[in-house]
């Protein structure tokens, strides 16, 4: 599979894995006994999105500047 678009999956299903954990995370701090550390699990899947989607970001870019090598990915 091709490098970008193996990122680009890998974007798709932190979100995922993502969105879950936020959910947990309602649930656990309206919680009676709220359990806080639960709150902090969200941070780990989103600093990976914010670096796998700044790839994706700057990916249309180089490809551009490396003299427009055209990909499946370009519009
Ligand atoms: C934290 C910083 C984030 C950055 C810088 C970022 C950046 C990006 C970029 C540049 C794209 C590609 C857009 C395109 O070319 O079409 C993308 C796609 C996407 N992002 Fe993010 N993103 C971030 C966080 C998130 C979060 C928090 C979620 C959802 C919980 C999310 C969900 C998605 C999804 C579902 C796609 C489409 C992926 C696909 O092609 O299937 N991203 N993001």
């Amino acid at each position: 599979m091709n490098w970008n678009k193996w990122i680009r999956q890998f974007h798709r299903w932190v979100a995922v894995v993502f969105t879950l954990t936020v959910i947990i995370t309602f649930i656990a701090l309206a919680q009676e006994k709220p359990v806080v550390w639960v709150s902090y699990v969200p941070l780990f899947p989103l600093a990976l999105l914010l670096l796998t989607g700044l790839y994706l970001f700057v990916l249309p870019y180089v490809s551009k500047w490396r003299g427009g090598r055209r990909t499946a990915d370009d519009k």
